[in-house]
This record gives C-alpha cells, structure tokens and sequence, in this order.
C-alpha cells in the first residue's frame, strides 16, 4: 500500500489532508500477526481482512440477504436523519473509519444546500486509498464548507482528532462490536475524553437477536463469508511469509451467547506445518484447531446504557427498526 499525498488529483481546494499514518505507535502488522499466530489460542486482528479483495467480498457480503445489517442501519439512518436533535448549522463532522462514504451521504442527503455549506467533514481512516475515494464521492454529491481527511488509526491515535468546538463524531457499521468489552470502554472513555460539552457522538450498533437470523448472516449460503474469512489468511502469507493454504481451513461462525457475539474462526481441516518468514520457527496446527478470526459483538439496552455510564455520557436518542435489530444512538457530553 503506498501512503504518500497526492493532491492534485482530489478536485478542489477546500480539500485537504493529514497523514499520521507514519506515527501510528502500535506493533507493525507484522510483529502483530505474528503474536497471534504463536499464541496457544491462535487469532489474526480482523482489520487484517480488508486488503483490495478482503474489501471487495466485504462489499459483497453487504449485498447478501442474509447479511441484515448494513441495509439495516442504511434504511433506519434515512429514517431517523431529520430526527436527530442536532443542529448541523456550522458543525464539524468527524468520522471514525469512514471507509465507505455511504453512511454519511445518506445523512447529508437530507440537510439543506445553505447547512451543507456551512459543513466541515473530516473523514478518518487508517487506509489512504479508502478515504480517497470516499472524499471523491462525497466531493461530487455535496458542496460542503470543507473537507479534511485524516489518515490515522482511530483507535489509538484519537489525540490526533482536531481539538475544535461543535463536533459531530460518527461511528457507523457496528464496527465497535470488533472491540471486546475492555477494548470497548477504553475507546469510549478515551473519545469522551476528547469531547467537549455540546459534541455529539453517533454509533451504529447490531442488536442481540435470534440466534438463527445472525448465524445465518454470517454463514451465508453463497459462501462469501467463508470466502472473506479464508481470505485473511492469503494476507498472513504475504505480511509474514506463511504458506497457509486455504483449503486446509474452514469457516466457522457462531453465536456466543454468553459473550453476545458472533465468533469467527478458521478451523484446520487437518494437521498443518507452517513457518514464519525469516525464522526457523515452526508453526503447528492441530487439525481440528482454529485461527480466531472476529468477534462482532451484538448490543442490547443493558450495553448501550452500560457504554454511557462507563464513559460518563449522556444518551440523547436511541433510534431502532422496528424489529429492534439495529441501533443508532446519538450521546452527548
Ligand atoms: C464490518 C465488523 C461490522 O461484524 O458484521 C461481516 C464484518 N464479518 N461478515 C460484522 C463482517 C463477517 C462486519 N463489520
């Protein structure tokens, strides 16, 4: 993947960047990947899905009927968009992993052109090419004050977010389930930490339901899941030098009950021997033993109410379809 700024291709002016990918303080992917792969319960961070076509099948799995929750949330968030209590007159749009633009055109679809001209967007990511694109979409539907994308890893480099007055943090795609609880909390005390009184957080959360219709969601029959959770492990090969083969491993998805979430795993189909670049080390796994792959996390009111509390935030709203299968809630400080 190649970082560097390119401007010029962007269109206009009131465009403009800050990369902080370079001071992103954590493990490199490498050093990362490869702790889960020696660990004793063995796992790969799901942000190890989205290279080029880990996102294609992503994009596909949106499009499956199984798949509910992102036509979930899209249809509920056109409904609930002229009901927020926010003013968009003059405020800061930030959005946390803006990788696809969709989510927040839909939320601008609705506002006046004068309040889109008063807008400043400021798409953040940790991928260049996907805010790119997403800037490039949103600059060609809407005229907006300003845009400013941020290319940071949202998670650990908050402090980078603009220290401005009148924000509107969003955080769609229940991409906070991937956080466990403890993951979860800090994230949350730390962005409440960054807002100041009159800043509004919106996050779209995927409810505890069925057991049967989130199984199904993410064991599809067409097999894409399947598809986009071996395909992580051709991203394994070539970030730290195994030769996994992915017909070795299958897909497993399930619901945890007690943890409220959806598991997914690669399960060994038979004994396999690997090894790790640059090292003579071996890499064992017993057939029958599985690489954790995701947990997506699913949210009742108890969670929701827990989320403000532990953050020390305000619940403002809380928006649901009517088969209570997604959330939007809207904080404040
Ligand atoms: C992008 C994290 C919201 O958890 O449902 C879809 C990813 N994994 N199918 C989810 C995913 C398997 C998705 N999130």
């Amino acid at each position: 993947m190649n970082y560097t700024m390119n401007k010029e291709n962007l269109g206009t002016n009131k465009v403009s960047w800050l990369n902080y990918y370079d001071k992103i303080e954590v493990l490199s992917a490498e050093d990362e990947i490869y702790e889960g792969l020696r660990a004793e319960k063995k796992f790969i961070s799901p942000k190890y899905f989205y290279n080029e076509l880990g996102s294609e099948l992503f994009e596909q799995i949106t499009h499956l009927k199984e798949y509910y929750p992102s036509r979930t949330e899209k249809k509920l968030l056109a409904e609930v968009a002229p009901l927020l209590s926010i003013d968009f007159n003059g405020i800061n749009i930030m959005e946390l992993g803006s990788g696809d633009s969709s989510k927040i055109t839909i939320l601008l679809e609705h506002l006046s052109s004068e309040t889109l001209a008063s807008i400043h967007y400021y798409p953040m990511d940790i991928s260049f090419s996907a805010i790119e694109k997403a800037v490039k979409q949103i600059e060609a539907d809407f005229t907006l004050k300003a845009i400013t994308a941020i290319v940071a890893d949202f998670i650990t480099q908050l402090k980078f977010v603009p220290k401005i007055k009148n924000r509107l943090f969003c955080f769609f795609g229940s991409t906070i389930g991937n956080l466990n609880v403890q993951e979860r909390n800090l994230f949350l005390q730390e962005l409440a930490l960054i807002m100041e009184p009159g800043d509004y957080l919106l996050i779209g959360m995927d409810n505890v339901k069925n057991k049967s219709v989130l199984e199904a969601a993410y064991n599809d029959s067409m097999g894409i899941t399947a598809d986009f959770n071996k395909n992580i492990l051709s991203v394994c090969n070539k970030i730290v030098g195994t030769h996994f083969n992915t017909e070795d491993f299958d897909h497993y998805a399930f619901y945890n009950e007690d943890e409220a979430r959806i598991e997914m795993h690669l399960r060994a189909n038979k004994d396999i021997n690997t090894h790790i670049k640059e090292s003579e080390e071996t890499l064992f796994i017993r057939k029958g033993n599985t690489i954790h792959t995701e947990n997506s996390h699913k949210f009742s009111l108890k969670h929701i109410e827990s989320m403000a509390s532990t953050a020390n935030l305000q619940i403002k709203q809380i928006f649901q379809d009517e088969k209570k299968w997604f959330s939007l809630v809207l904080f404040t400080k």
